[in-house]
Protein backbone atom coordinates (compact mmCIF):
# COMPACT_ATOMS: atom_id res chain seq x y z
CA UNK A 1 0.00 0.00 0.00
CA UNK A 2 1.53 3.09 -1.09
CA UNK A 3 0.51 6.38 1.07
CA UNK A 4 1.71 8.92 -1.78
CA UNK A 5 -1.34 10.67 -3.16
CA UNK A 6 -2.94 10.83 -6.21
CA UNK A 7 -1.15 14.26 -6.81
CA UNK A 8 1.02 14.72 -9.19
CA UNK A 9 1.89 17.89 -8.32
CA UNK A 10 4.19 17.32 -5.63
CA UNK A 11 6.83 20.10 -4.65
CA UNK A 12 9.08 18.34 -2.79
CA UNK A 13 11.86 16.47 -4.09
CA UNK A 14 13.83 13.45 -3.53
CA UNK A 15 11.00 11.60 -0.81
CA UNK A 16 10.61 7.80 -0.63
CA UNK A 17 7.36 6.32 0.26
CA UNK A 18 7.36 3.62 3.02
CA UNK A 19 5.62 0.56 3.06
CA UNK A 20 3.81 -0.07 7.18
CA UNK A 21 4.78 -3.03 8.46
CA UNK A 22 1.47 -3.58 9.59
CA UNK A 23 -1.14 -5.13 7.09
CA UNK A 24 -4.23 -3.10 6.48
CA UNK A 25 -5.81 -6.82 7.35
CA UNK A 26 -4.03 -6.86 10.45
CA UNK A 27 -5.53 -3.69 11.20
CA UNK A 28 -8.95 -4.68 10.22
CA UNK A 29 -9.19 -8.06 12.37
CA UNK A 30 -8.03 -6.01 15.08
CA UNK A 31 -10.66 -4.00 14.65
CA UNK A 32 -13.29 -7.11 13.96
CA UNK A 33 -14.33 -4.87 11.05
CA UNK A 34 -13.02 -3.00 7.21
CA UNK A 35 -12.45 0.56 7.58
CA UNK A 36 -13.06 2.66 5.15
CA UNK A 37 -14.74 6.12 4.07
CA UNK A 38 -18.17 7.03 4.05
CA UNK A 39 -18.09 10.37 1.96
CA UNK A 40 -21.49 12.50 2.65
CA UNK A 41 -22.23 15.16 0.09
CA UNK A 42 -25.26 17.33 0.32
CA UNK A 43 -26.58 20.77 0.86
CA UNK A 44 -26.30 23.07 4.02
CA UNK A 45 -29.02 22.37 6.22
CA UNK A 46 -29.40 18.81 4.38
CA UNK A 47 -28.75 16.73 7.42
CA UNK A 48 -24.81 15.60 6.93
CA UNK A 49 -23.63 16.65 10.44
CA UNK A 50 -26.50 15.45 12.63
CA UNK A 51 -27.05 11.76 10.42
CA UNK A 52 -22.62 11.55 10.88
CA UNK A 53 -22.52 13.02 14.41
CA UNK A 54 -25.18 9.73 15.40
CA UNK A 55 -24.00 7.24 13.28
CA UNK A 56 -20.30 7.88 14.80
CA UNK A 57 -21.88 7.29 18.48
CA UNK A 58 -23.90 4.57 17.22
CA UNK A 59 -21.04 3.03 15.99
CA UNK A 60 -18.78 3.66 18.39
CA UNK A 61 -21.14 2.01 20.76
CA UNK A 62 -21.43 -1.31 18.84
CA UNK A 63 -17.35 -1.42 18.75
CA UNK A 64 -16.45 0.08 15.56
CA UNK A 65 -13.69 2.65 14.81
CA UNK A 66 -14.98 5.92 13.36
CA UNK A 67 -14.24 9.47 13.24
CA UNK A 68 -16.39 12.44 11.69
CA UNK A 69 -14.70 14.72 9.66
CA UNK A 70 -16.75 18.01 9.53
CA UNK A 71 -16.00 20.80 7.18
CA UNK A 72 -17.04 23.48 9.90
CA UNK A 73 -14.55 22.04 12.44
CA UNK A 74 -11.92 21.41 9.66
CA UNK A 75 -12.28 24.72 8.07
CA UNK A 76 -11.62 26.04 11.63
CA UNK A 77 -8.36 24.44 12.23
CA UNK A 78 -6.56 22.35 8.90
CA UNK A 79 -8.51 24.42 6.57
CA UNK A 80 -8.46 27.60 8.10
CA UNK A 81 -6.66 29.48 5.17
CA UNK A 82 -9.54 28.64 2.65
CA UNK A 83 -12.65 30.48 1.37
CA UNK A 84 -15.54 29.42 -0.51
CA UNK A 85 -14.55 30.39 -3.92
CA UNK A 86 -14.55 26.94 -6.32
CA UNK A 87 -10.64 26.93 -5.27
CA UNK A 88 -11.20 27.05 -1.90
CA UNK A 89 -13.61 24.33 -1.75
CA UNK A 90 -11.16 22.46 -3.86
CA UNK A 91 -8.23 22.47 -1.96
CA UNK A 92 -10.65 22.01 0.85
CA UNK A 93 -11.96 18.80 -0.33
CA UNK A 94 -8.82 17.76 -1.57
CA UNK A 95 -7.31 18.17 1.96
CA UNK A 96 -10.09 16.49 3.41
CA UNK A 97 -9.88 13.39 1.04
CA UNK A 98 -6.11 13.18 1.79
CA UNK A 99 -7.07 12.73 5.66
CA UNK A 100 -10.00 10.49 4.75
CA UNK A 101 -7.31 8.40 3.07
CA UNK A 102 -5.12 8.25 5.90
CA UNK A 103 -7.77 7.39 8.47
CA UNK A 104 -9.03 4.26 6.45
CA UNK A 105 -4.93 3.23 6.17
CA UNK A 106 -5.49 3.03 9.96
CA UNK A 107 -8.40 1.03 9.66
CA UNK A 108 -10.75 3.48 10.74
CA UNK A 109 -14.02 4.04 9.51
CA UNK A 110 -14.07 8.04 8.48
CA UNK A 111 -17.53 9.70 7.99
CA UNK A 112 -16.63 12.79 5.54
CA UNK A 113 -19.29 15.15 6.10
CA UNK A 114 -18.58 18.37 3.55
CA UNK A 115 -21.09 19.60 1.28
CA UNK A 116 -18.33 19.09 -1.73
CA UNK A 117 -20.58 20.75 -4.34
CA UNK A 118 -18.30 19.55 -7.08
CA UNK A 119 -18.74 15.81 -8.59
CA UNK A 120 -14.90 16.58 -10.12
CA UNK A 121 -13.68 16.95 -6.69
CA UNK A 122 -15.65 14.18 -5.06
CA UNK A 123 -14.39 11.79 -8.23
CA UNK A 124 -10.75 13.04 -7.47
CA UNK A 125 -11.78 12.14 -3.48
CA UNK A 126 -12.43 8.57 -4.39
CA UNK A 127 -9.39 7.75 -6.49
CA UNK A 128 -7.34 7.92 -3.62
CA UNK A 129 -8.71 4.66 -2.31
CA UNK A 130 -11.11 3.93 -4.83
CA UNK A 131 -12.33 0.43 -3.17
CA UNK A 132 -12.53 1.73 0.34
CA UNK A 133 -15.10 4.92 -0.79
CA UNK A 134 -18.54 5.25 -0.55
CA UNK A 135 -20.55 7.86 -1.40
CA UNK A 136 -23.26 9.29 -0.01
CA UNK A 137 -25.83 11.21 -1.49
CA UNK A 138 -27.74 13.36 1.98
CA UNK A 139 -30.59 14.37 -0.21
CA UNK A 140 -32.65 16.97 0.65
CA UNK A 141 -34.87 19.73 -1.49
CA UNK A 142 -33.32 22.83 -1.62
CA UNK A 143 -36.47 24.66 0.10
CA UNK A 144 -36.63 22.24 2.87
CA UNK A 145 -32.79 23.20 3.58
CA UNK A 146 -33.54 26.22 3.01
CA UNK A 147 -37.07 26.30 5.79
CA UNK A 148 -34.62 23.79 7.79
CA UNK A 149 -32.20 27.04 7.85
CA UNK A 150 -30.29 25.91 10.90
CA UNK A 151 -27.76 27.91 11.44
CA UNK A 152 -29.82 31.46 9.61
CA UNK A 153 -26.98 31.16 7.11
CA UNK A 154 -29.85 30.69 4.16
CA UNK A 155 -31.27 33.67 4.95
CA UNK A 156 -28.23 35.54 5.44
CA UNK A 157 -27.46 34.61 1.58
CA UNK A 158 -30.87 35.77 0.19
CA UNK A 159 -30.21 39.05 2.42
CA UNK A 160 -26.87 39.22 0.11
CA UNK A 161 -24.74 38.80 2.88
CA UNK A 162 -23.09 35.54 1.98
CA UNK A 163 -21.85 35.79 -1.51
CA UNK A 164 -21.31 32.00 -3.09
CA UNK A 165 -23.85 30.63 -0.99
CA UNK A 166 -24.22 26.93 -2.10
CA UNK A 167 -27.62 26.26 -3.62
CA UNK A 168 -28.58 30.16 -3.69
CA UNK A 169 -25.47 31.84 -5.53
CA UNK A 170 -23.13 29.00 -6.03
CA UNK A 171 -23.72 25.19 -7.55
CA UNK A 172 -24.63 21.66 -6.23
CA UNK A 173 -23.65 19.14 -8.34
CA UNK A 174 -25.55 16.41 -7.57
CA UNK A 175 -23.98 12.54 -7.32
CA UNK A 176 -24.51 10.53 -10.55
CA UNK A 177 -23.81 7.41 -8.96
CA UNK A 178 -23.50 6.98 -4.87
CA UNK A 179 -23.33 3.96 -3.10
CA UNK A 180 -26.15 4.77 -0.99
CA UNK A 181 -28.73 7.75 -0.95
CA UNK A 182 -30.46 9.14 2.10
CA UNK A 183 -33.82 11.08 1.61
CA UNK A 184 -33.65 13.62 4.96
CA UNK A 185 -36.83 15.29 3.62
CA UNK A 186 -38.95 11.86 3.96
CA UNK A 187 -37.01 10.19 6.51
CA UNK A 188 -36.24 11.02 10.20
CA UNK A 189 -32.88 10.69 11.60
CA UNK A 190 -33.36 7.85 13.45
CA UNK A 191 -34.95 6.25 10.05
CA UNK A 192 -31.86 7.31 8.40
CA UNK A 193 -29.09 6.28 10.74
CA UNK A 194 -30.79 2.70 10.71
CA UNK A 195 -30.24 2.71 6.85
CA UNK A 196 -26.97 3.99 7.26
CA UNK A 197 -25.96 1.26 10.53
CA UNK A 198 -27.38 -1.32 7.65
CA UNK A 199 -25.47 -0.10 5.19
CA UNK A 200 -22.04 -0.27 7.53
CA UNK A 201 -23.08 -3.92 8.44
CA UNK A 202 -23.43 -5.20 5.02
CA UNK A 203 -19.81 -3.64 3.78
CA UNK A 204 -17.62 -3.05 6.57
CA UNK A 205 -18.28 -6.69 7.81
CA UNK A 206 -15.18 -9.13 7.58
CA UNK A 207 -15.79 -11.96 5.35
CA UNK A 208 -17.24 -14.98 7.67
CA UNK A 209 -17.93 -12.79 10.57
CA UNK A 210 -21.46 -11.10 11.68
CA UNK A 211 -20.80 -7.61 13.61
CA UNK A 212 -23.76 -6.75 15.79
CA UNK A 213 -25.05 -3.46 13.76
CA UNK A 214 -28.49 -2.79 15.91
S1 LIG B 1 -17.45 22.81 0.89
O1 LIG B 1 -18.32 23.37 -0.14
O2 LIG B 1 -16.08 23.30 0.80
O3 LIG B 1 -17.50 21.33 0.92
P1 LIG B 1 -17.82 22.73 3.74
O4 LIG B 1 -18.64 21.50 3.93
O5 LIG B 1 -16.36 22.64 4.04
O6 LIG B 1 -18.07 23.32 2.26
O7 LIG B 1 -18.40 23.90 4.66
C1 LIG B 1 -19.76 24.20 4.62
C2 LIG B 1 -20.21 24.95 5.86
O8 LIG B 1 -19.64 26.25 5.87
C3 LIG B 1 -21.72 25.16 5.84
O9 LIG B 1 -22.36 24.16 6.59
C4 LIG B 1 -21.90 26.52 6.47
O10 LIG B 1 -22.05 26.40 7.87
C5 LIG B 1 -20.60 27.23 6.22
N1 LIG B 1 -20.60 28.22 5.11
C6 LIG B 1 -20.16 29.49 5.25
N2 LIG B 1 -20.18 30.15 4.07
C7 LIG B 1 -20.66 29.26 3.15
C8 LIG B 1 -20.92 29.35 1.74
N3 LIG B 1 -20.67 30.47 1.04
N4 LIG B 1 -21.44 28.26 1.11
C9 LIG B 1 -21.68 27.14 1.81
N5 LIG B 1 -21.46 26.98 3.14
C10 LIG B 1 -20.94 28.04 3.81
Amino acid sequence: MSTNSANNNIKSKNIFAVDHRVDLEERWDGNGHKGGILWFTGLSGSGKTTLALELERQLIKHRYQAFVLDGDNIRGGLNRDLDFSPEGRSENIRRIAEVAALFSDAGQIAIAAFISPYEEDRQIARTLRPDLFHEVFINSDLAVCEQRDPKGLYKKARAGEIPEFTGISAPYEEPANPELVIDTAEDSVLESVYRLMDYVGSEFTLQGQVKEVA
